[in-house]
């Protein structure tokens, strides 16, 4: 039986059945990943790059990420604070100028997310030190934002492990009692209910 399929797939024609099928698989599989890393259809092509090139805070458009539950979104009256007073040009900004016109809200599709039942909130992680583009990569040379990585398990949990090791750059003098805060730190930062409860 497996003799006999394998003389069918060593003619011309099994051959090239082969080829097919394994460029389909690899193509699908390319395309897959290109879908996955590719930025979603924003309603406003919003550049982030000019924005924080000008010297504007993250904090200003997102600043439930020092002070509430979750960083949000500035709304068109955030922009239109200064964009009233800006020159309506280009492609996007005449799409803001409808938004406001019509009081209607942007529909932003959210890409940096994790799932409901995981609990990440940003205040202990800014408290710790860490800057946004730890996490969000080099926004200043993004135009509609894109994840650095995936916001996975193992990406929440490769930092945990790395921010509490006993090694010189987390323990510089090797103290005992540096060693025993970062074990307990490690014992609660990879502790299962710590994300999901
Ligand atoms: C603190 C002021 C400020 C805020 C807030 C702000 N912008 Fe801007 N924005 C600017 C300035 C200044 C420019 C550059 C204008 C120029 O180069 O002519 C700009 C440029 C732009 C451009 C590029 C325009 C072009 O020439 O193609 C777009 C699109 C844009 N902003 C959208 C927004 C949106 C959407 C928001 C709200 C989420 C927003 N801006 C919030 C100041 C601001
Ligand atoms: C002028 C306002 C403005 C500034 C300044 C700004 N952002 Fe944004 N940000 C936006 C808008 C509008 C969106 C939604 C459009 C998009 O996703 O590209 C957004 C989206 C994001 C997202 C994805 C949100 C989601 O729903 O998934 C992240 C993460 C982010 N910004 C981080 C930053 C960081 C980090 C900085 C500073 C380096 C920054 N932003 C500066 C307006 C701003
Ligand atoms: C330790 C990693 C980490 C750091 C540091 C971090 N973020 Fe986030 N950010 C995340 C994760 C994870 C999410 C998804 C959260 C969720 O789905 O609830 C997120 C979501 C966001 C969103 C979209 C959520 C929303 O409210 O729509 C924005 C905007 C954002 N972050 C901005 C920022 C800004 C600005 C800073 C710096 C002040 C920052 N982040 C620092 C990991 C981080
Ligand atoms: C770049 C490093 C980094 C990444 C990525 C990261 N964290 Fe953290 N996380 C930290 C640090 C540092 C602290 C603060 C530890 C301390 O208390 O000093 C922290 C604290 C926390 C806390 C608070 C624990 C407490 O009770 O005080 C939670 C919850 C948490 N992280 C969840 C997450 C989740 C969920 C993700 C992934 C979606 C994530 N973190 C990704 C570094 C990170
Ligand atoms: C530092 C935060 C963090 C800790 C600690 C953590 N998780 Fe998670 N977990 C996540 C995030 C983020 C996701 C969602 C993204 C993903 O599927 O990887 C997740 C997803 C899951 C899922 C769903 C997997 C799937 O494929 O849908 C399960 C089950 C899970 N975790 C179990 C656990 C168990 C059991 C532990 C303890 C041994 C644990 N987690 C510890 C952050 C964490």
């Amino acid at each position: 039986m497996i003799k006999k399929l394998f003389n069918v797939l060593n003619q011309p024609l099994g051959r090239i059945g082969i080829f097919i099928i394994a460029l389909v698989v690899l193509s699908g599989a390319v395309w897959g990943i290109a879908q996955a890393q590719k930025p979603p259809q924003q309603p406003i092509q919003f550049p982030h790059n000019l924005h924080v090139r000008l010297g504007i805070q993250c904090l200003y458009c997102h600043p439930g990420a020092l002070r509430g539950p979750s960083p949000g979104i500035p709304t068109e009256t955030k922009c239109w604070g200064c964009h009233q007073q800006i020159a309506i040009q280009g492609t996007e900004l005449p799409k803001l100028a409808a938004y406001v016109k019509n009081n209607q809200p942007i529909d932003w599709v959210p890409v940096a997310q994790v799932p409901d039942f995981v609990h990440f909130v940003h205040r202990p992680h800014i408290a710790a030190g860490l800057n946004c583009e730890d996490c969000h990569g080099n926004v200043s040379n993004m135009t509609v934002y894109q994840n650095p990585q995936v916001m996975n398990m193992g990406w929440c949990l490769n930092c945990h492990r790395a921010k509490t090791a006993n090694n010189p750059q987390n323990n510089p003098t090797n103290d005992p009692a540096v060693a025993a805060k970062l074990e307990a730190l490690r014992v609660k930062l990879t502790d299962c209910s710590t994300c999901h409860y």
